[in-house]
């Protein structure tokens, strides 16, 4: 396991330090030159290469061509990210290599030449030229390398340059091939060293997009915003691709896995769907316009699973193998500082809880709600897990999300209460407030089924004195801004110890398209919530099974054409959400009719949240953004004031 106790910004300082300088001496002596209007002295000066009579790889075709993923940055430093792209084997054929090693990579300003067999290995080809530059030319890289195609990691290339670039910019990165073909152009911003002053900063987050359910509009608006990253916040993929008659995807989107299974099992099925989930148009320019910070939810696995390994809705017996896999793909996939080691067991081999520091204003804290979480507390039958009464082992220290014995909850708990950063933000992947309804919890998978620990964070929260912690939460499908109190029921929302703001989805089923799909039996499998629990909920109150009814008699005599915009329909939906908004008082927002991205911004006076809604996912073009809800939570205070409803 990874030691995540240690100062996460700790690496060898002489080591930051030499290398610091060395990039601003560089960057400072072609200021310089630049200024002196010597600009040919300062080009040749940025394209020596020292150590290596190996010319630069040239582009020598359309950039694109051979790099059918594109490119992606994720977990931003202060002075560097980790770069991403995949290498069409048709094109070169990388290093096999059990396991990515990030000391093969070949600075061009490195200080000794490489040895005989790593020139060789570049002029095979086996190796790309990586270039980061300030502006989209590439006139005057300030960085280069050659780093390589990992084989054996679907023919990936990740590299890590934190510790080489100086804080608060803007670079361009692309990579080239020894055979000329040039990867299109990604940019990612370095933040502010971690407690530095800022006046603020600027993210996104999004989860649950699911391919085959809807188009990408609402990532390509978010390609257009300035931010200084996205968190992704799980559901990246579903391994679900459903046969035809329990799915509706839309014709082009529809995807078939190599196994022929109606999921995901093998590696080359897991590969399969990253692969074409980053063929999306705005998917990939979401990555080249923005770094990504990731975390999983339970679909870059499968639906609903837990420790040890387990698939709820496939098998009850743990599947170590399957899990591996699916850790092993999402590490070759995801831009995030994490290492795999495949020699380990499925819930070592990676660890993906993790923190990311902006400057004094912000402490990102990522944790892992899969991997290690406990089985459902209540028993795994869909209406154990949904809609349910519950049960007292709810409350049983042993039932963990974080874990009983994988370091994540001290980790977790630890970070809360000694981060520096003003703005303590959480992220989070399943709903931390209660969600009931008629008396019983929607969905013990979220941390209903885990309120002991929920209950043991909020006590630690209180007794440390936390302040302006804010969860930021997908899963459900659904917008919400929420209050966090210790006892849901009894306690003022004056006495509320933080807020959690949720995001709804990129495309999967919102709680409209759940209630649209009892009458037209087009059930998608990226449901949040199962189908037979909605049309349990129906037949349990009197007025909502008599919309039913009168919708069923409609439908019966051919007079309608169902859609979500019926007039029927939308009266079903509402019912549903005002008992929601009725037995939840802690919800002070909530939305589950549509799909969008939230925008958290933070400065020392206050945070800003923004949810965005995008019109029509199952349209390619012609779909509208507008602004859905904003919110403030002013510093010291776990307060929503509502702007925008
Ligand atoms: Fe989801």
């Amino acid at each position: 396991m990874v030691d995540r106790m240690k100062d996460p910004d700790s690496k060898p300082a002489h080591l930051e330090r030499r290398v610091f300088l060395k990039s601003l001496l560089a960057g400072s002596a072609l200021l310089l030159l630049e200024n002196t209007g010597i600009d040919r002295i300062a080009q040749a000066f940025a394209q020596e290469s020292p150590w290596t009579s190996i010319p630069p790889f040239q582009p020598q075709h359309p950039p694109g061509l051979g790099f059918p993923q594109s490119v992606a940055a994720g977990d931003p430093t202060a002075s560097g990210a980790i770069l991403w792209t995949r290498i069409d084997p048709s094109i070169q054929t990388g290093l096999a290599a059990t396991q990515v090693d990030s000391s093969l990579i070949q600075w061009l300003d490195g200080e000794t030449p490489p040895p005989d067999s790593i020139v060789s290995a570049i002029n095979n080809g086996t190796f790309v030229l990586l270039e980061i530059a300030n502006s989209p030319d590439f006139k005057k890289p300030i960085l280069r390398g050659y780093t390589p195609i990992w084989k054996d990691y679907d023919q990936v290339v990740k590299v890590d340059v934190d510790g080489k670039l100086p804080p608060r910019s803007l670079y361009y990165y692309r990579f080239i091939t020894q055979t000329g073909h040039v990867s299109p152009t990604g940019r990612f911003k370095t933040l502010v060293p971690a407690g530095q002053d800022l006046s603020s900063t600027r993210f996104a987050y999004i989860s649950c997009q699911d391919f085959s359910s809807g188009y990408f509009p609402v990532l390509n608006y978010l390609a257009e915003e300035e931010l200084d990253f996205v968190v992704h916040l799980g559901d990246y993929i579903y391994e679900s691709v459903g046969k035809s008659i329990y799915q509706d995807p839309l014709p082009d989107r529809k995807i078939t896995v190599p196994s022929g299974e109606s999921k995901a099992f093998t590696i080359e099925d897991y590969r399969t769907l990253y692969r074409t989930y980053r063929t999306d148009p705005d998917l990939r320019r979401l990555h080249e316009n923005h770094a990504m910070v990731s975390i999983w939810d339970d679909h870059e696995f499968a639906n609903d699973s837990y420790y040890p390994a387990v698939a709820p809705d496939d098998n009850t017996a743990s599947n170590p193998v399957r899990r591996q896999v699916a850790n092993r793909v999402w590490y070759e996939y995801t831009p995030a500082r994490v290492t795999f080691d495949p020699k380990k067991e499925f819930a070592e081999s990676l660890c993906i809880y993790r923190t990311l520091r902006i400057g004094n204003l912000c402490e990102l804290i990522l944790t892992d709600q899969r991997l290690y979480r406990s089985s459902h507390a209540c028993g795994s039958g869909t209406l154990d897990r949904y809609f349910t009464k519950g049960c007292t082992a709810v409350n049983d220290p042993k039932q963990s999300m974080l874990g009983i014995h994988s370091g994540q909850k001290e980790w977790f708990l630890n970070r809360l209460t000694t981060s520096k950063a003003q703005w303590k933000i959480w992220a989070n992947e399943v709903q931390f407030t209660p969600l009931k309804l008629l008396g019983r919890w929607m969905n013990l998978d979220a941390w209903d089924g885990f309120a002991g620990e929920r209950l043991d964070i909020i006590r630690t929260l209180k007794k440390n004195h936390v302040k302006n912690l804010i969860t930021i939460t997908g899963d459900l499908h659904t917008f919400e801004a929420s209050l966090i109190k210790e006892d849901f029921k009894k306690d003022a929302d004056r006495k509320a110890v933080g807020v959690e703001f949720m995001v709804g989805s990129v495309t999967s089923s919102n709680v409209l398209d759940l209630v649209t799909q009892i009458f037209t039996k087009s059930q998608s499998l990226s449901n949040p919530l199962p189908l037979e629990v909605i049309e349990k909920i129906t037949q349990v109150d009197k007025e909502m099974a008599q919309q039913v009814k009168a919708i069923k008699e409609e439908k019966h005599k051919g007079i309608t054409e169902l859609s979500s915009s019926h007039p029927l329909l939308k009266k079903l939906f509402e019912n549903l959400i005002s008992l929601i908004r009725l037995e939840n008082p802690w919800i002070k927002l909530f939305n589950s009719s549509t799909h969008g991205y939230c925008i958290l911004e933070l400065s020392p006076a206050k945070a800003t949240w923004t949810a965005y809604s995008v019109s029509d996912i199952r349209k390619k073009s012609g779909t509208k953004k507008t602004l859905l809800f904003q919110c403030e939570v002013p510093k010291d205070k776990a307060k929503i004031r509502i702007l925008h409803k």
